[in-house]
């Protein structure tokens, strides 16, 4: 029998979780036990798992065995656990909470936060090295992942990002953050899922615009959230980014509600290439309403 989207949804995510909890960062014979606790903590803090889910389910519309994909789903997931340790640190957005629990320089201090940061980027690498498939295609995954997440992607919009705050900015300078410091490294998740399939270049290219688009839309609802949304529920604080340039600050939340229905529905787009695609429509449709 199918599987609903909800146990599909709960497998990935348990999935995921279990990987991450039983094979990462244990290191017991180390000394520098605070570095390993502090990236754990962040690291099984919980959060929605997107990108893990994003790899999984990439893989599986390739044609791919989604499970052996979990090495790069770890990978983007320390990847995106230590842009968050990063952009709640008292130089960035100056957060005290994450994920329903306390931030990790709260936890651990500034020191210890930015170094377990730099090494959860760290290892990303090595699991992709680690990864079981061919050398050829890890060095494409590590390529694919340094590029989004590096400086002409993720830490490149985050650049942006704080150097934008409290100016106004014209809507392609918005689009140009947003798609940079959220976009890129959903675009890494999807394309490293049909990667591990052994998926071809036209099935890259249309993971790619569907992330591009998919990106912009979770962004630009993230803001909306910041406005509307509910701090217990979020997990984070809300109303803090009224210094930031967002599409909600320059349209207003009506017209962003329209923009993410939009920028989701150019994504399924480009999921009309992938047969068996029922479940990541689902889950981009349910995105447009998310309040979490
Ligand atoms: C939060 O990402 C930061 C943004 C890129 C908007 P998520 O909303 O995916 O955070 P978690 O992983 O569920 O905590
Ligand atoms: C964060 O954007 C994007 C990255 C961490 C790369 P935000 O600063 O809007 O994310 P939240 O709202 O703190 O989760
Ligand atoms: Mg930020
Ligand atoms: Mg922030
Ligand atoms: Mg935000």
């Amino acid at each position: 029998m199918m599987q609903s989207f909800e146990e599909q949804n709960a497998e990935y995510v348990a999935y995921i979780e279990k990987y991450l909890d039983e094979n990462c960062f244990h290191h017991d014979s180390e000394p520098q036990k605070d570095l390993f606790s502090s990236m754990r903590y962040s690291l099984l803090a919980g959060g929605k798992r997107l990108r893990p889910i994003f790899v999984f389910d990439f893989c599986r519309m390739c044609g791919g065995d989604w499970k052996q994909a979990v090495t790069f789903a770890a990978a983007i997931e320390m990847i995106h656990t230590y842009s968050l340790i990063h952009d709640d640190l008292p130089c960035m957005d100056n957060d005290d909470y994450r994920r329903g629990k306390l931030t990790n320089h709260k936890v651990y201090g500034e020191a210890i936060a930015v170094l377990a940061g730099d090494a959860l980027l760290t290892a990303a690498f090595s699991y992709i090295a680690k990864a079981p498939y061919s050398a050829e295609m890890r060095i494409v995954a590590v390529d694919v992942l340094s590029e989004c997440a590096g400086e002409i992607g993720m830490v490149g919009g985050q650049v942006l990002d704080m150097q934008s705050e409290e100016r106004q900015c014209t809507e392609q300078e918005v689009l140009d953050i947003q798609s940079r410091k959220t976009g890129a490294l959903i675009r890494a998740a999807c394309m490293l899922g049909v990667l591990a399939a052994g998926g071809n270049r036209e099935q890259l290219c249309y993971a790619a615009g569907f992330a591009s688009h998919l990106g912009l839309a979770f962004q630009i609802r993230d803001d909306m959230l910041d406005v509307i949304g509910n701090a217990e529920e979020l997990g984070k604080a809300v109303g803090v980014d009224s210094v930031k340039n967002t599409f909600v600050q320059l349209y207003g939340l009506e017209k962003c509600e329209n923009m993410v229905r939009s920028h989701t529905e150019q994504a399924l787009n480009y999921l009309k290439l992938f047969q068996d695609n029922e479940f990541m429509t689902q889950l981009a449709n349910q995105l447009v309403n998310r309040t979490v």
